[in-house]
């Protein structure tokens, strides 16, 4: 069976750069604060009309085909990560399909939040193992700043996040030496609502609910979307930080250990790590335990900010654009969020 390979990889971040002191123009914070709890300095602001996650996705995408010596018209796939779609359906795969001008292959979304790309690297990995499919697109991409709460009330959430997009073409190997090794999926629905944007959704009653008395004589139609809801800021994400930075520090170790174990190496061995870039307090707790040197971690969350299904594969690009990643390198990546999902996935690059 061939392992898949990641033959090309490309990001793309808007040229928007907005600092923790821009943030002071419409929230009560402060760049000490930013930084001390998150490591955050700036991040980037796609255009506001000009921009959107599938413009930003395919630009990521464009330079992962170019690089992986192949074209638009040759990729048979498409796994595509997002919490930030587009439009709430369709999908940002067939958005891609159609910006890049693609056969009418199929076009998966991946909802998966931080963990996202890592489910849509493992589902594209089985399709190459299978010999389903050759060429593989895998993209994540976010534009967060369209749906943040950009005031005091929303400021624990609104200054972590960032927008941008990075990308992966996957292709089978027969090297036994490079590629995929494994990739290891979790989730525990138990704290669905501790990191979650609950509206629009059907959940009618049950989370982030306020007045739904006002809907007792309303057609049911009308629940999805009201004006009590975006009065009562309802249609922003919710975070309990504590409890994510809780098990995050927990879930991420054991899931690179679950990786390392099931191909017989341990943490010395690997070359970089790169952790899905939460919050940099996160990444270095994580690196800690592990008893890894500065070297063989990658973190751009200070210039970035939390770029959700988008961070690991920027972070991987950039870090690899950089010639931090080397042929032969024992990569690691591993991601934790919404959900709550976590996910790793161990490579020769
Ligand atoms: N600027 C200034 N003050 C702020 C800000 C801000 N942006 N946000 C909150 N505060 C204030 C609060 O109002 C509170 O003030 P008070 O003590 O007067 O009431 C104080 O700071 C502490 O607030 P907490 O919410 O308790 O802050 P905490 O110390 O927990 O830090 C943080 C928040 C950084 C989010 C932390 O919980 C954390 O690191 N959590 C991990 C979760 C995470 O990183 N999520 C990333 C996204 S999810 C993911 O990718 C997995």
């Amino acid at each position: 069976m061939p392992r898949s390979k990641i033959a090309g990889i490309g990001k793309y971040v808007p040229a928007n750069v907005v600092t923790n002191n821009d943030l002071t123009q419409y929230m009560d914070t402060n760049d000490e604060w930013i930084q001390e709890r998150t490591g955050i300095k700036e991040r980037r602001y796609a255009h506001r009309t000009e921009e959107t996650t599938t413009t930003m996705a395919a630009e990521a995408a464009k330079i992962a085909i170019e690089r992986a010596g192949t074209t638009a018209q040759e990729i048979d796939f498409i796994v595509f990560a997002t919490l930030s779609p587009d439009y709430y359906f369709p999908g940002c795969g067939v958005m891609l399909q159609r910006a890049l001008k693609m056969k009418e292959v199929g076009a998966l979304d991946v909802r998966n939040q931080c963990s996202g790309f890592l489910y849509a690297l493992s589902v594209a990995d089985q399709f190459i193992k299978t010999g389903m499919y050759k060429n593989i697109l895998v993209v994540g991409a976010e534009k967060h700043s369209f749906g943040l709460d950009m005031t005091t009330r929303g400021r624990n959430i609104s200054v972590i996040f960032g927008d941008g997009a990075g990308a992966v073409v996957l292709q089978p190997t027969e090297k036994t030496d490079q590629g995929i090794l494994s990739t290891h999926l979790h989730s525990d629905g138990e704290s669905a609502e501790i990191l979650a944007m609950y509206n629009p959704g059907t959940h009618a009653n049950h989370w982030g609910a306020q007045n739904y008395a006002d809907f007792d004589d309303a057609p049911i139609a009308n629940m999805f979307m009201s004006h009590a809801m975006i009065d009562n800021a309802q249609n922003f994400p919710f975070m309990d930080g504590q409890s994510v930075f809780k098990k995050a520090v927990v879930k991420f170790p054991e899931v690179i250990h679950e990786a390392l174990t099931a191909n017989g190496y341990q943490s010395t061995d690997i070359n970089m790590l790169i952790p899905h870039q939460a919050n940099l307090r996160i990444s270095q707790f994580v690196q800690a335990k592990l008893k890894l040197t500065d070297d063989q971690v990658y973190n751009n969350i200070q210039h970035y900010g939390n770029t959700t299904a988008a961070s690991v594969p920027i972070a991987l690009c950039e870090a690899w654009e950089k010639g931090k990643i080397k042929e032969g390198d024992l990569v690691c990546l591993a991601a934790f969020g919404s959900g709550f999902t976590w996910a790793s996935a161990l490579l020769k690059w």
